[in-house]
């Protein structure tokens, strides 16, 4: 059986792994949740957004504490700059001695949005050429057509992940939680990394934030805001249930 470990922050990867799902089979599960074997399954396959040219975090991690022969499979998303991701992504696996078999990247929605806005019909237009793509994404794993990620000439974008991730955990001091707030605490619940708390009937946020945006984006007043900027603008995916990201599908 496909073992379709996933992580998400508005659901774009979700989506791509509730696509392969229905096209190959499989059990999706949410890699900061997953405290079992990945060797249970048969053939492996991470979906992970692109973070700052690289992994997030939590994906990171989670590949290099991996311990398998099991033939592995990445799928990254993007909101455009997928940089040289994909071959950080593959180097990561075999330095990790993983069997790591293809690394495909997947345009979705970007969702750094914190200081721009994305127009409607670019996000519109982005989601409607994802099926077509996925399309080509599922036959790679299901072939089990081997993509060997070459090394770039000059790899500018590697060095600029890793001095970014060093800063994630700051952005939270750029957050600040508006009147609108109602302390539903739905932030509190959705963290993959426990990082917000409920003090006194006020939201704070702890200093090991992963920079997901999951909370910016799916708090439902918007009532975190970024630099005290007022944007209205917030994005999940529309093809997937909200409730289900965060969860396993078996
Ligand atoms: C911290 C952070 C950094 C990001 N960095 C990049 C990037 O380097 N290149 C890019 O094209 N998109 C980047 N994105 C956008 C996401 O990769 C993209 O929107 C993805 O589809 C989100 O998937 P999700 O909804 O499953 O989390 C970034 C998003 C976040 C939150
Ligand atoms: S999700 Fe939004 S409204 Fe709910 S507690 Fe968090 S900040 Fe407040
Ligand atoms: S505090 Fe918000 S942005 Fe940071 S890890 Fe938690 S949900 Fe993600």
């Amino acid at each position: 059986m496909n073992g379709i470990f996933y992580f998400s922050s508005t659901g774009n990867s979700l989506y791509i792994a509730e696509q392969i799902k229905n096209e190959l089979g499989g059990e999706i599960r949410y890699i900061p949740k997953f405290a079992g074997d990945v060797n249970t399954y048969d053939k492996i396959i991470i979906v992970s957004p692109i973070h700052s040219f690289g992994l997030p975090t939590l994906v990171y991690n989670f590949i290099i504490n991996m311990k398998s022969s099991k033939p592995l499979y990445i799928v990254l998303n993007h909101g455009g700059m997928e940089a040289f991701a994909p071959y950080y992504a593959y180097q990561l696996c075999k330095k990790s001695e993983l069997n790591i078999r293809s690394v495909q990247a997947v345009m979705m929605p970007e969702i750094y949005t914190l200081t721009f806005s994305q127009p409607k019909f670019a996000i519109n237009l982005v989601l409607r050429k994802a099926p077509k793509r996925m399309k080509s994404v599922v036959e790679v794993i299901r072939d089990d057509k081997e993509i060997v990620i070459q090394k770039p000439k000059k790899d500018k974008w590697t060095p600029k992940h890793l001095e970014n991730i060093k800063k994630f955990h700051l952005l939270v001091k750029d957050f600040k939680i508006t009147e609108n707030c109602t302390n539903c605490q739905k932030c509190v619940r959705i963290c993959p990394v426990g990082n917000i708390r409920n003090e006194n009937g006020s939201i704070v946020f702890d200093d090991k934030c992963v920079a997901c945006l999951s909370c910016y984006h799916r708090c439902p007043e918007k009532a975190i805001v970024y630099k005290n900027k007022r944007k209205k603008d917030r994005y999940i995916n529309p093809n997937i249930l909200e409730k289900n990201i965060g969860t396993d599908q078996v």
